[in-house]
């Protein structure tokens, strides 16, 4: 019998207690003998629940309990999770965390004290929720220099612009939606604005290349400037907004951003609808993958969560090797990747003429007062000088 703690019993936390409480013979067989919560620890009270007698408030008490064999963190934020997890890994316990924001920035170093420690440091579940990517990437696509990794990293966003698009429906009505299905971060702005897709596309930048990707110097930008009127714009033109992370690899380093996109249908990222997340992954002898599937909420980010603790439970005695070195890999300027521009503009003709050249006019069923247009093929630099020329600009979208 392997006795676990739980940090946090909200959304994720209580989901690894229902997926171990609902597969638990499954989960026996597969991780060789069952796997049992000993503590919850959380600062409210549950006097109701089944687990009630487990909850407990003070971390010191998991912490001096020998018998705790894995450390499960399911409270989300940088702090105290990363004490926690320092305490957890340094007293030899595993450590297997969702938690995106404290991997993305504490990762490295908490891989390289886990090694040190021989434990595991495992977080499967702080990308794509339920979508099996990180042990891929780590695991199976090892002979690969991957010249490419971008996704659909936040079932949130997602979830907004699919139910925008399809039915019309309001930001905040579908945000609000969003969070009560628990998909949305407890302050949603980090989706909304693109934080959460930012700190995954750079743990996945992290472990692609092996180093330290600071998710500070990923260029960002969320989907909170999108209106209906771009969706008028984007159904006209076939097309679909999604909001992607980015990574390629640019001579010896990567290019990583999070914005919006219009996507058409030979993206394979065009059919991922609502809460769903998908990766791509081009490898330089692999060529083309796709992983897809549930991206947020409860069972399916738990479901993943609890795969680490099997694998964990499988490797007890051993630590599974990582590459994510603590140095710092410099990424490349994002502009200087090229790319299509949909701009909206108050701006005439001849004025988008002089600053982009040649551009594809699209028309909006409803639309007046405004010109919107697609640009050739052109680097960051040369877009941002071509709309200060123009001016006027009322809306810019990456075209891919
Ligand atoms: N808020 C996140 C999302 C949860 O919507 O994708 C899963 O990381």
């Amino acid at each position: 019998m392997v006795k676990i703690a739980v940090l946090g019993y909200g959304t994720i936390g209580s989901g690894v207690v229902e997926v171990l409480e609902k597969n638990r013979d499954v989960i026996t067989r597969r991780a060789g003998e069952e796997i049992e919560v000993k503590y919850i620890l959380d600062l409210r009270e549950f006097p109701e629940d089944p687990y009630a007698d487990r909850i407990v408030h003070d971390y010191e008490e998991i912490c001096q309990d020998p018998e705790v064999c894995v450390v499960v963190e399911a409270m989300g934020g940088v702090e105290p999770a990363f004490t926690f997890a320092k305490k957890a890994i340094l007293a030899g316990r595993h450590f297997a965390t969702s938690n995106k924001a404290l991997i993305a920035k504490h990762g490295a170093e908490l891989i390289a004290m886990a090694q040190e420690k021989n434990v595991n440091c495992l977080f499967g579940a702080s990308v794509g929720g339920g979508i099996p990517i990180i042990r891929p990437l780590n695991c199976c696509l090892t002979a690969d220099v991957i010249e490419e990794i971008s996704g659909i990293l936040n079932g949130t966003t997602n979830y907004m612009m699919t139910k925008m698009a399809d039915e019309g429906s309001d930001f905040d009505d579908v945000l609000k939606d969003a969070q009560q299905k628990g998909f949305a971060e407890a302050d949603p702005t980090a989706d909304i604005e693109g934080h959460d897709a930012c700190r995954k596309i750079a743990i996945l930048t992290s472990l692609v290349c092996g180093q330290q990707i600071d998710f500070e110097d990923i260029h960002t930008e969320g989907i909170t400037k999108i209106t209906a009127t771009d969706f008028k714009y984007a159904k006209a033109m076939g097309r679909r907004i999604r909001l992607l992370g980015s990574s390629y690899k640019t001579g010896d380093s990567y290019c990583a951003m999070v914005a919006p996109y219009m996507l058409d249908d030979s993206s394979p990222l065009y059919g991922v609808n609502g809460v769903f997340n998908a990766v791509f992954v081009r490898g330089n002898m692999l060529g083309d993958a796709m992983f897809y599937g549930s991206g947020a909420g409860k069972l399916p980010t738990a479901s993943a969560v609890v795969a680490d603790v099997i694998d964990i439970v499988r490797h007890k005695d051993e630590h599974i090797p990582l590459e994510w070195r603590p140095e710092k890999l410099e990424l490349v300027d994002y502009r200087q990747l090229t790319g299509r521009y949909f701009v909206r503009t108050t701006a005439q003709s001849a004025a988008i003429e002089k600053a982009f050249g040649m551009v594809t006019v699209v028309e909006a069923e409803g639309v007046t007062g405004e010109t919107a247009f697609v640009t050739g093929e052109m680097d960051g630099y040369a877009y941002e000088q071509a709309a200060e020329q123009m001016g006027d600009i009322l809306q810019c979208i990456r075209v891919k």
